[in-house]
């Protein structure tokens, strides 16, 4: 069989093969813990790219019963999971709690055609605020007793309707249990119902909850009061940075793909996006797939950290990486000091950054008075230029986004010096 050679690296796609996953045993390892304790719920958070949506996917798969990936689980469930799986992923309209149940009562790929009867929503639209009323209608075909046939739309409670459906499903007794994967919980921009109902909901020992998205505590993520975080917090469970070792494994797995392409990836190029990606897979992903398409195209077999280091020239020129390169652009406006200054915060391995340690570096790089540097660190906080550091305390700062932060640290400058008397003239005016 031909090698699908555009989908053995996948920037754009979380990983649900569980062959195709890479590492992270011991977040495997606790979300089948989690999933296996009664009362627990499970709260996936990090930073973005890091692969909370990839481990979601494998404990979807666990709680199916999928044999590859409980294989290697060093607690395997002492019987085969069979869950019904309900996986979704809030977008910008699921403003509140009411319209993600609302979504999970309606949605094909949800609970709808799990149950008897059918949800509308009673007064327009899902506005904050709106009603909690929905209008519930008997479908015919799912009745068991067909002589029964409610036609008439009854009012109900939304969060009683959601309740019952679960009843429902629980009672025909075709799964074991119910998990709501609810991913990009961050950006639903009213979350505070969401520990309640979850709560609520999740007192049925055969419900399950798993919270995904953006955070660097859960309470930021799911932004509850700090008692019902605390009931939930031993199935919290972090993604780290992936590991040196973890991000090879997404090479040997390419390997074993390729291997009748009879295409690699030397040690040089591997070493070299490892250490640029800084934990993100999503880099590696991307790199990846892009660093193969050249070496098809021109024939080349090996792949070198130099044609790597031509490809990642190429992302930034071709704005591949849209998210990553706009709000660089935006950082950097037009001025080439404002870029240095980026990129030496970039380039600083800890999270938090210290001017004491960085400032010093610039003004000697640059010679230039470190008042200059900060009103350009200044720039690089507002939200005119995007707003991509934040201060955490008296002379520290961090990147908001640390999959920012390792592209503006790898990507090739935009500007030379030669922009530098505008510079000033910018920086004075300003
Ligand atoms: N364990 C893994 N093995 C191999 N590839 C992975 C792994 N985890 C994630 N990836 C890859 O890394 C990229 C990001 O993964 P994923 O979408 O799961 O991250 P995320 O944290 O959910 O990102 P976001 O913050 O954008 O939602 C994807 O290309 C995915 O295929
Ligand atoms: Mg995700």
């Amino acid at each position: 069989m031909p090698v699908d050679i555009m989908n053995v690296f996948t920037p754009a796609l979380a990983i649900g093969d569980p062959a195709r996953f890479a590492g992270r045993q011991e977040q495997l390892d606790a979300v089948s813990i989690a999933l296996q304790s009664e009362g627990t719920q499970i709260v996936i958070y990090g930073n973005r790219g890091v692969g909370k949506s990839s481990l979601a996917r494998q404990l979807a798969a666990i709680a199916q019963g999928d044999q590859t990936v409980i294989d290697r689980l060093n607690f395997k469930p002492p019987t085969t999971p069979d869950y019904l799986v309900i996986n979704i992923e809030c977008d910008d309209s699921v403003l509140d709690l009411r319209a993600l149940i609302l979504r999970l009562l309606t949605d094909d790929d949800a609970l709808a055609p799990w149950i008897p009867f059918k949800v509308e929503k009673t007064t327009a639209g899902s506005e904050l605020g709106a009603s909690l009323n929905v209008k519930v209608l008997a479908i015919s075909g799912k009745l068991t007793n067909s002589d029964t046939l409610e036609r008439e739309a009854v009012e109900q409670d939304l969060y009683s309707t959601f309740g019952n459906a679960i009843a429902h499903i629980l009672s025909t007794g075709v799964v074991s249990g119910i998990l709501f994967i609810i991913d990009e919980v961050d950006r639903i921009r009213n979350r505070d119902d969401l520990p309640s109902v979850v709560r609520a909901r999740g007192a049925d020992p055969r419900v399950k909850f798993a919270l995904v998205g953006v955070g660097t505590t859960p309470q930021e993520l799911i932004a509850g009061h700090e008692s019902i975080v605390r009931q939930i917090s031993d199935g919290c469970v972090e993604m780290p940075p992936m590991s040196a070792v973890e991000l090879r494994a997404i090479f040997d797995n390419a390997h074993q793909a390729l291997i009748e392409e009879d295409i690699a990836f030397g040690d040089d190029a591997q070493d070299w996006i490892i250490e640029i990606a800084k934990g993100h897979p999503y880099y590696v992903h991307l790199l990846g797939k892009h660093c193969l398409i050249r070496a098809v195209s021109i024939g080349e077999r090996l792949i070198t950290e130099a044609l790597a280091r031509d490809v990642l020239a190429e992302i930034a020129n071709k704005g591949t990486a849209k998210v990553q390169e706009a709000a660089y652009l935006k950082a950097i406006g037009h001025s080439f000091v404002r870029e240095f200054v980026l990129k030496a915060f970039a380039e600083e391995e800890r999270d938090e950054i210290n001017t004491s340690i960085v400032y010093p570096k610039i003004s000697s790089a640059r010679n230039m008075d470190t008042g200059t540097v900060s009103v350009y660190v200044g720039h690089l906080v507002s939200d005119k230029f995007g707003g991509v550091l934040e201060k955490t305390r008296e002379r520290h700062y961090r990147f908001k986004d640390s999959l920012f932060k390792a592209y503006a640290a790898a990507r090739p400058f935009q500007y030379t010096p030669d922009k530098l008397e505008q510079d000033e003239h910018e920086a004075i005016t300003s």
